[in-house]
């Protein structure tokens, strides 16, 4: 697959076909990732890849913690709400998925089941998990390096006919996720990316989420 191809057409993929995929491919997909930049080439980055039992049993225990109200235990900062454009941006992307599931604003049934599927990792055959050495946990470097490598990874996948979605919901229960894929102390959970086969007939997975322009982004500075 072209780069530009791979860059233009990858989006974030919720719903898998129930077929494995190869140990081979993904360690191939890794050895591509981690050809990410980091600061002072410290790689602070490890993955976890996980599948059958033990990934059931952190999505039942996700679920389970989730309804329960268990407030979530994510090892990192997530900020207030969103508000202004921020907010607008998060509620133009669930608009866009919910309407392709035919999801209805006051349908709760329905919007809750969307959650939890999250909290499932969105019954991917493979669960990811992101962790980095707690030793540089005094450093932003260190997130901005986990997010480099991660962003690698999801096109790594896509270049290969793989699906991914990154995501915060897999580990809102970090107690869960460390006790089942023997996360090791002195490590941090940064994030979950849920992988696999993608289902082309799960109508959210042909959402293509909108970006603000290069104009809205960019200050040239010296140009003319
Ligand atoms: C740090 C981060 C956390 C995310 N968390 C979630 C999540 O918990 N659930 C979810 O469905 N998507 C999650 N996403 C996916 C984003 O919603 C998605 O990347 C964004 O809307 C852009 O869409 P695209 O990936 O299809 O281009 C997350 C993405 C990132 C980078």
């Amino acid at each position: 697959m072209e780069f530009d191809d791979v860059i233009m057409g990858r989006r974030s993929i919720r719903g898998y076909l129930n077929k494995p995929v190869p140990r081979e491919l993904i360690e191939e997909v890794l050895t591509l990732a981690m050809r990410a930049p980091s600061s002072m080439n410290t790689q602070p980055w490890n993955f976890h890849v996980i599948t059958g039992d033990p990934l059931d049993r952190i999505r039942a225990g996700n679920t389970e913690r989730n309804l329960a109200g268990v407030p979530h235990s994510r090892e990192f900062r997530t900020g207030h709400a969103f508000e202004g454009v921020h907010r607008e941006r998060q509620v133009g992307v669930a608009k866009q998925l919910f309407a392709a599931q035919g999801i209805a604003r006051d349908d709760k049934d329905a919007r809750l089941d969307w959650v939890l599927r999250g909290f499932r990792q969105f019954d991917a055959p493979v669960c990811v998990i992101i962790t980095y050495d707690k030793e540089l946990a005094d450093s932003d470097d260190t997130p901005f390096d986990c997010g480099a490598v991660t962003t690698a990874l999801v096109n790594a996948a896509w270049s290969r006919g793989l699906g991914c979605v990154i995501n915060s919901q897999g580990i809102m229960q970090s107690p869960v996720v460390r006790e089942h894929a023997g996360i090791p102390d002195d490590q941090v959970i940064m994030k979950a990316v849920a992988l696999g086969w993608p289902d082309d007939s799960f109508p959210a997975n042909a959402v293509v989420s909108e970006r603000k322009s290069v104009e809205e982004a960019t200050r040239w500075v010296g140009f003319d």
